[in-house]
């Protein structure tokens, strides 16, 4: 009798953790600064700048990316703060280009720079831009995102510029991140939904999330997913799009004969955890392995120090190892956890 194969097991050197999830997709916060102040992001007495030698320099961003894709990390994306105020975006942009496997390339913006930086995004195929925008009212963009009236009304022009610009070059798929708060702009939920009738835009609904230790979590804000899919069902046909292999958080719908799709990611109501495939590095060069946890894991000493690749492979094995099954946060969690969502986020 012949002996039974042994089973075919991970390949050695993939990121995976206890619990059997393989963490492909790597999230750089690439600078902790960022030209707007979102009321649920940013502390209301504001966030110390990191000292410049504090955040990572392009080249150690680009080495910690090279060592995640030899471990089957295939989707990198760039945040922050806001990546796009990073001088010398460029440079790193061609590093990533230049990865064999060549991951997938990704940013989050909060929109002010990107017309300005779209050929560039473009020129270094990043395939998506998620574009932060929590209102389609001029007048309430300053309120949200901590400007003045008249620079408010400016800068939504200025990200609408840059969302029409990415739409019409018709090479880069754009999303809209919207965390709608109640009281604030819980009654927009439809007209970004409209968005998507006749553009090929998806638009995710982000609930509230007590992230962030020095952001004080404001529950009477909280909207659940929910109730804001009830409001969108009053539209119309609210067909639920299957799920794919790989597909992030959000549960994906589509308004019948829409040009584009919409989604809710919801961080609170249901735990999407089990599906989890992110990895995270804070501006500040710390692995972290769940959003809401205080636990990272140092990677910018072994950087500075004598550390070879294969020490920082050992090092992003370990930050899988130490990923939690799940986060312990609900809705009525009113102690905010983890780190600051401008340093690392979303
Ligand atoms: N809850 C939900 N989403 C948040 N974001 C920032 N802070 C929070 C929070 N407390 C979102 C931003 C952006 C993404 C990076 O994370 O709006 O879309
Ligand atoms: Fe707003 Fe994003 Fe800047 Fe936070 S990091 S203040 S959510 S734009």
């Amino acid at each position: 009798m012949r002996e039974p194969l042994p089973s075919a097991g991970p390949p050695p050197g993939l990121l995976i953790d206890r619990f059997g999830r393989r963490l492909h997709y790597l999230r750089l916060s690439i600078t902790d600064r960022c030209n707007l102040s979102c009321l649920y992001c940013m502390p209301s007495q504001g966030m110390a700048k990191l000292p410049h030698e504090e955040v990572l320099s392009l080249e150690e961003l680009a080495r910690v990316a090279r060592v995640a894709v030899s471990l089957g990390v295939d989707k990198i994306r760039l945040t922050g703060g806001e990546p796009l105020v990073r001088r010398n975006l460029a440079s790193l942009l061609a590093e990533l280009d230049a990865l064999k496997p060549r991951p997938d390339l990704r940013l989050t913006t909060n929109g002010l720079l990107l017309a300005d930086n779209l050929d560039l995004l473009v020129a270094h195929g990043v395939s998506t831009v998620n574009v932060s925008l929590d209102t389609l009212k001029p007048e309430r963009y300053g309120p949200i995102t901590g400007l003045g009236a008249e620079e408010g009304r400016r800068a939504f022009a200025r990200v609408w510029e840059g969302i029409e610009a990415a739409l019409a070059g018709g090479k880069l798929a754009v999303k809209i991140n919207a965390v709608l708060l109640a009281g604030v702009n819980d009654d927009e939920a439809r007209d970004f939904a409209r968005l998507t009738l006749d553009r090929p835009l998806a638009v995710r609904f982000i609930e509230y999330m007590p992230v962030g230790r020095r952001t004080p979590f404001q529950a009477q804000r909280f909207l659940p997913a929910e109730e804001m899919l009830q409001d969108l069902r009053g539209m119309g046909n609210l067909v639920p799009l299957p799920a794919r292999p790989g597909d992030g958080p959000a549960q994906r719908y589509k308004l019948e004969n829409a040009a584009g799709e919409l989604g809710v990611i919801t961080a609170l109501t249901s735990h999407f955890c089990a599906a989890c495939n992110r990895l995270r590095l804070s501006a500040e060069g710390q692995l972290v392995p769940c959003l809401f946890s205080d636990q990272t894991l140092d990677i910018k000493s072994l950087l500075r120090g004598e550390a070879d690749d294969a020490k920082l492979a050992e090092a992003m094995l370990a930050a899988a190892a130490a990923k939690p099954e799940h986060h312990q946060q609900n809705a009525n969690s009113h102690r905010s956890a983890g780190c600051q969502m401008s340093r690392l986020g979303g």
